[in-house]
């Protein structure tokens, strides 16, 4: 009898460590959904860096710190060689890509939680003056009414030209555009990226016609 009786209370113990585990569990499960649903971010930084020194790539990381933002990277299906990129050929693809504005270079990824963002920062390389055409292609995914977005890029000197005029236009006219956004040379501390972004922010959205 005393047998049964340790016995019994020995399952009795389990059942209750078991019930007791359950809702320790449940309730460990309910703080991590808490968790995410605090740090689900609304800022995206998306970029698009081709040359080997990924000059962009490097900003849009600081950027995304600076932002607490979401960062993603653009990548092309088929990624551009060193030939690629020479726009001294005429025949390189590069050239042959901005030299025709309806030109769209697959991507080989996707946002899939881009519903979540309100704030969208594109970061690219100046090509040719303008934004290469697979920026278009990214844009060109998305239905992005309402979004702010704000565009950076890298370049060997030149400045922002009309490449937000010209993303806005062909690829994203509902979008609520900053322009003309910046550029960002010389890996910007993440101090100084920040007062950047804090300007961004009193900056109304423009419309282009
Ligand atoms: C095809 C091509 C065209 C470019 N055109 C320009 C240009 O018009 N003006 C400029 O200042 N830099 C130009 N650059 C230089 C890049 O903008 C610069 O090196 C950039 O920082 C590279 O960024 P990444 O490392 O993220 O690719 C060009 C580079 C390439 C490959």
């Amino acid at each position: 009898m005393k047998k049964m009786t340790a016995l019994f209370a020995a399952a009795a113990c389990g059942l209750m460590l078991g019930a007791c585990g359950g809702a320790q569990e449940q309730q460990q499960q309910e703080s991590k959904a808490d968790e995410a649903a605090q740090t689900k971010h609304t800022v995206l930084v998306a970029y698009f860096s081709a040359s080997e020194a990924h000059v962009t790539a490097q900003v849009a990381k600081n950027l995304a710190e600076a932002v607490d933002g979401d960062l993603f990277e653009i990548v092309p299906e088929q990624i551009y060689t060193a030939e690629d990129l020479d726009w001294n050929n005429e025949k390189s693809r590069s050239t042959v890509e901005m030299k025709d504005s309806a030109a769209r270079p697959a991507v080989a990824s996707k946002v899939e939680n881009m519903g979540q963002y309100t704030t969208i920062y594109v970061g690219f390389p100046i090509w040719w003056y303008t934004a290469p055409r697979i920026i278009n292609t990214f844009l060109e995914q998305y239905s992005l009414k309402g979004k702010t977005i704000i565009p950076f890029a890298t370049s060997g000197g030149s400045g922002m030209g009309k490449s937000g005029e010209d993303l806005k236009k062909a690829s994203a006219p509902d979008a609520n555009w900053i322009l003309p956004g910046k550029v960002l040379n010389g890996n910007p501390s993440i101090d100084s990226l920040k007062a950047w972004v804090a300007t961004m922010k009193k900056t109304p959205a423009v419309s282009v016609k």
